[in-house]
């Protein structure tokens, strides 16, 4: 074997410090924060291959008392021998911050070699945070919201959608006299901040500027107990009052304006009839506003939603409903509405009544996710006139976001109709998945003023939809944008705004595709929430989905604290049912005489075990294992065992969704698969119990991890005695039982496994290479094979011969039928193009994505083998047929990559593997080889190395065994 190490430093480039952070937050500089004790992490650039910290210094500077003091103030300095270089700890001797408080900090590292050669840092540039308001206290606004006399109070009002409302408050910012008067205003002013936060979505505006760049705006939390708001540095929007920068002598005035609509607070959600699918959170939407205004000597001015100052009237959306979309009639503007123009001040406002504090229950928040933004612009690929004459267009690939339409010239009152889906059917615009969702924007031109030169531009605010077709109707006939319709319209794709975290290619086209498609769909349902789908009268908080999902979703995006907010109102939703997770949330299902009741559901409800875990895997911050605790330990004493026989075991007449859309089971009864649902209840209840035991020995809750332990043996006994002949085979004689048996370790002898994992070979290959799991055994099928091949019998490329099947169903039989998202089910679209007649059927739906998972961990090898990734491993799986993988992974440390080779072999040789891994500063990985490689593993540090190995691959295709063997 031949072993170079490639110096990462590049001689001109000196080593130093990149991207130091607070928290998890991916900006250097985040405003708004609750962290009090805020962490900081660091990576390293051109140090030198196999570095390791030594020793950090950490300087933390208070920009707030820059009042009193010009220069920032060092609030403390501390050297510390360590070698962590992820989530460092607050220093131990600063008291913690408090609200509105600003600091800045920078750190420099030195290496282990304390010799001559020892590398040090400069200092690294300063990374920055701001709390917010942290104490309910600070708070002066309430509530405000449209007056009762708007009559949507009324009986029907519960059925019917409001549009949008807009608020407005004149202020004028009167600046301290002080003797030593400087004469711009502007100087005046220190900082000006806005928290801000509604109850529904809202977007504000100060003197006619959009205040941030949010989308949907607070988003979704569980808004019974828990409520985000945004804060905004507005210092450059305010006017002073200054006489250089007055009106006639008095000050400028400055108006803030800000559109409400209804949002997930109070729109239509999920499928249930209108009269309980609406006003879940509340009756109408409302308004919380402060804005600060800082002076340079200290003094603040505070302007609150509770002033009376403040002003209502309907603005021009008339509808913003998250499932129909958006009507908006351009004719119904008020010009200048946010800002402080006489005709603006003079439209139809009216006082807005007062509604109170924000109750005490619902906590107030900040900075605990990344928000919701407009992320990527996408133009349509083709330009389709369908048979019954309709004018489609197509975006090439199913995403979410909104149509902007450009350009416009129609006469006052001509409306433009924009209608989306993912499919066309029949060859026209498929929308029967959608069920009770309209998808639908209408757009009221204001007609010939505006349509001189460029036109009227058009985009909803306060709707999302997910689609890849739109159809247009009146863009084309009544302007003279016909013809040219493919520059006029553009979606604009919308999501958390997470930092990816890595890429994945291999010289297989259409695994790459499928691979994409797994971003897309995960891109598609992190909209504020991680969603089953993002189309239909659903995109809720299906626990089950991200359960299965979230070890897959941080590998392709940073997502930690998203999720992490998510979980948080997980437990939220728990505590009202005695530890049990209700199916969805935030649960919107409460008034349903079903999904009301909250019954515990296996898989669904181990999210509250199964998703922490893997927010820790990924991003080695045992501070979320901690908060999320509770949570863990109530599900596990919520989850109702027999009350005789098993009794280590799930109660077992309860209703379960099993292996949901195993593709065996029929369209109408997705948990009616192959494999008994209380053994898959069963194999997840052990390994929830195994993942609990591990956390609380983490967290050093030493009885606890015993207890849990000893409850995990005896429901495996149970389980064996069950479930398992003696010799090995399952009950359910399923891929799904065999997988989660093999990866949750559920068999007593080594033997019995033995005979599982040849089982478990032979279904697959009986099976044609068909897959035949659903979302409880998806993320653990090639996994399992995996395992299987550990032991002989080629379970590598059986794996590899699931993954590349192309017959339906299996991954790539969507791929080749041209889906550019995960679907649902693997036949949401059947082979003669029609749409699966069950009453699910979204394309888009990451649940069966997981298997992404397989494709880094094991066809690119690369694996954390410590939470965070200090320590990794990387052990590809050579064969399938592939000449070629490479992935890479942004792990704390920093960018982590696996690529591997197959090339011709030299003289006897069959083949040669040449592999490149890529380990971050301060963090090792473990290369192991294919088997029969002459060495077997090695232990490199940071840097780029590269191997050369002679191989023997094994033969490709696998055959699979038909009828006569
Ligand atoms: C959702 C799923 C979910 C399931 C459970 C469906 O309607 O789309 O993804 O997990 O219901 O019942």
């Amino acid at each position: 074997m031949e072993a170079t190490s490639q110096q990462q430093q590049q001689r001109h480039e000196q080593p130093c410090i990149a991207g130091l952070r607070f928290e998890h937050y991916s900006v250097a500089h985040q405003l708004g924060t609750q962290a009090v004790r805020p962490r900081l992490s660091w990576k390293f650039a051109n140090v030198p291959a196999g570095f390791v910290q030594l020793g950090y210094e950490l300087e933390v500077y208070d920009s707030t008392t820059i009042i009193t003091d010009p220069g920032q103030k060092i609030l403390h300095r501390e050297v510390v021998e360590s070698d962590q270089s992820v989530l460092v700890p607050w220093p131990a001797k600063l008291p913690d911050l408090v609200s509105r408080q600003a600091v800045f900090a920078r750190s420099r590292a030195a290496d282990a070699e304390a010799a001559q050669n020892t590398i040090r840092t400069p200092w690294s540039e300063p990374a920055s945070i701001e709390t917010g308001l942290l104490d309910r206290g600070d708070w002066q606004g309430q509530l405000i919201s449209s007056p009762p006399s708007w009559g949507d109070e009324c009986q029907s009002a519960a059925e019917t959608p409001r549009g949008e409302e807009l608020y407005r408050a004149e202020f004028d910012v009167v600046q301290p006299a002080t003797p030593a008067a400087v004469e711009e205003a502007q100087r005046q002013i220190r900082s000006a901040r806005l928290y801000i936060t509604a109850q529904g979505v809202y977007e504000a505006e100060i003197n006619g500027r959009r205040v941030g760049d949010e989308f949907l705006a607070p988003g979704w939390t569980e808004y019974r107990s828990r409520l985000r708001y945004q804060c905004y540095d507005v210092t450059g929007y305010i006017h002073g009052g200054s006489s250089s920068n007055s009106v006639g002598g008095r000050p400028r005035k400055n108006v803030i304006g800000v559109r409400v609509a209804e949002g997930w607070f109070c729109g239509r959600l999920s499928w249930l009839d209108d009269s309980i699918a609406r006003n879940h959170f509340g009756e109408r939407p409302a308004l919380l506003a402060q804005l600060e205004v800082t002076f340079v000597d200290g003094a603040r001015q505070v302007v609150v939603s509770t002033d009376s100052s403040w002003r209502v009237t309907r603005g021009p959306t008339l509808l913003a409903e998250l499932y129909d979309g958006e009507k908006y009639d351009a004719r119904l503007e008020i010009e200048g509405w946010s800002g402080a123009e006489k005709h603006a001040a003079a439209a139809q406002w009216e006082p807005v009544p007062v509604r109170g504090p924000l109750p005490d229950t619902v906590a107030l928040i900040t900075g605990e996710a990344a928000p919701v933004r407009r992320i990527e612009v996408v133009r349509p690929v083709q330009r389709i006139t369908t048979l019954s004459g309709k004018t489609i267009l197509d975006f090439g690939q199913n995403l979410v976001g909104y149509t902007r339409i450009k350009r416009v010239r129609a006469r006052r009152g001509h409306k433009i109709t924009l209608s989306h889906a993912e499919v066309l059917e029949k060859g026209e615009l498929g929308t029967r998945p959608l069920r009770k969702a309209a998808n639908r924007d209408e757009y009221t031109c204001k007609g010939s003023d505006s349509s001189a030169g460029e036109g009227e531009t058009w985009e909803p605010r306060f709707t999302f939809h997910g689609y890849r077709y739109v159809q247009v109707e009146g863009n084309n006939d009544n302007n003279d944008n016909n013809g040219d319709l493919l520059s006029c319209v553009e979606t604009v794709v919308c999501h958390t705004d997470m930092a990816p975290a890595g890429s994945f290619s291999c010289s297989d086209e259409l695994l790459n595709r499928l691979h994409a498609n797994v971003t897309w769909s995960m891109r598609g349902n992190f909209l504020s929430i991680p969603t089953d789908c993002p189309q239909r009268d659903e995109r809720l908080g299906w626990t089950g989905d991200i359960a299965m999902f979230a070890p897959t979703a941080t590998l392709l995006y940073n997502c930690t604290d998203m999720l992490r907010g998510w979980l948080r109102d997980l437990a939220a939703e728990q505590a009202k049912h005695a530890g049990v997770p209700p199916l969805v949330v935030p649960n919107v299902l409460t008034r349903d005489p079903f999904f009301g009741r909250v019954t515990p559901v296996a898989v669904w409800g181990d999210v509250a075990v199964l998703a922490p875990w893997a927010l820790y895997q990924a991003s080695g911050d045992v501070e979320i294992l901690r908060e999320q605790y509770q949570s863990m330990l109530d599900w596990v004493a919520a989850i109702p065992r027999n009350k005789t026989g098993n009794t280590h075991l799930w109660k077992s007449s309860l209703l379960q969704l099993g292996d949901w859309l195993d593709p065996s089971a029929p369209p109408d009864n997705p948990a009616g698969g192959k494999t008994d649902a209380i053994l898959v209840a069963d194999a997840f209840l052990i390994h929830t119990l195994d993942t609990t035991a591990e956390v609380a020995a983490l967290l050093h809750q030493n009885t606890d991890a015993e207890r849990l332990r000893r409850e995990a043996a005896s429901a495996r006994s149970q389980f064996a005695h069950e479930y398992l002949t003696p010799a090995g085979r399952l009950v359910s004689d399923s891929q799904t039982a065999y997988a989660l048996a093999i990866v949750f370790g559920l068999f007593p002898s080594p033997a019995q496994r033995r005979h599982a994992c040849d089982r478990l070979v032979y279904l697959v290959r009986r099976n044609a290479f068909k897959i035949g799991t659903g979302f409880a055994g998806t993320p653990y099928i090639c996994e399992a094979l995996t395992l299987a091949g550990h032991q002989g019998g080629g379970g590598e490329d059986v794996a590899y011969a699931l993954l590349r099947n192309e017959e339906c169903p299996s991954w790539l039989y969507s791929v080749k039928m041209g889906a550019t998202t995960i679907w649902e089910r693997y036949d949401s679209m059947l082979a003669d193009g029609s749409v699966n007649p069950g009453e699910m059927t979204s394309f888009n739906h990451y649940a069966l994505g997981a298997v992404a998972r397989w494709m880094w961990e094991r066809a690119a090898g690369l694996k954390a083998l410590e939470a965070g990734w200090r320590r990794i491993q990387v052990a590809p799986v050579v064969g399938g047929g592939l000449t070629r993988v490479k992935a890479v992974h942004y792990t704390p440390y920093g960018k982590v990559g696996s690529q591997w080779v197959l090339e011709e072999g030299e003289e006897d040789e069959e083949e040669r593997l040449r592999m490149t891994v890529t380990v971050p500063p301060n963090a090792t990985a473990e290369v192991v080889f294919p088997a029969g490689s002459e060495t077997e593993k090695l232990v490199v540090g940071s840097g780029v190395h590269e191997f050369s190995v002679a191989v023997k691959v094994p033969a490709w295709p696998v055959k699979p065994i038909g009828l006569f063997g």
